[in-house]
């Protein structure tokens, strides 16, 4: 399937979900304020794959990303790590809640997919 429809109405702020896109997991996370400013307080000079936040979401509340650690393809864990993000349990990597790489052996962010907001529909995400 090249395209997948999430419907956002269904995932409540403060939690994450993970559909099949391509065969790969994608993580969804409805943000909080709490957490929107935690990614943005972030010095981004002390980053090892240096985004602002603002790089990574086309919506500061809907992180949307690959979920497959940029070290060797594990699946990372939610709510989970140092960073307040996830945790890859392979080899120990902590992604924060922006999804970027700030601890362990891996070398880049969480890859962000292709996606969209429906236009006529704001509550439906187009991954692809
Ligand atoms: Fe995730 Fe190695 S595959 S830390």
């Amino acid at each position: 399937l090249a395209k997948v429809e999430v419907d956002l109405s269904a995932i409540p702020e403060g939690k994450n979900v993970i559909i099949k896109w391509r065969g790969k997991p994608v993580f969804i996370r409805h943000r909080t304020q709490g957490e929107i400013d935690e990614a943005n307080a972030v010095d981004v000079k002390s980053l090892r794959d240096p985004q602002t936040d603002s790089d990574r979401v086309k919506k500061p509340e809907w992180l949307v990303m690959l979920g497959v650690c940029t070290h060797l393809g594990c699946v990372p864990i939610g709510e989970a790590g140092d960073y307040g993000g996830w945790f890859c349990p392979c080899h120990g990597s902590h992604y924060d809640i922006s999804g970027r790489a700030r601890r362990g052996p891996a070398p880049l962010n969480l890859e962000v997919p292709e996606y969209s907001f429906d236009q006529a529909d704001e509550n439906k995400l187009v991954i692809g």
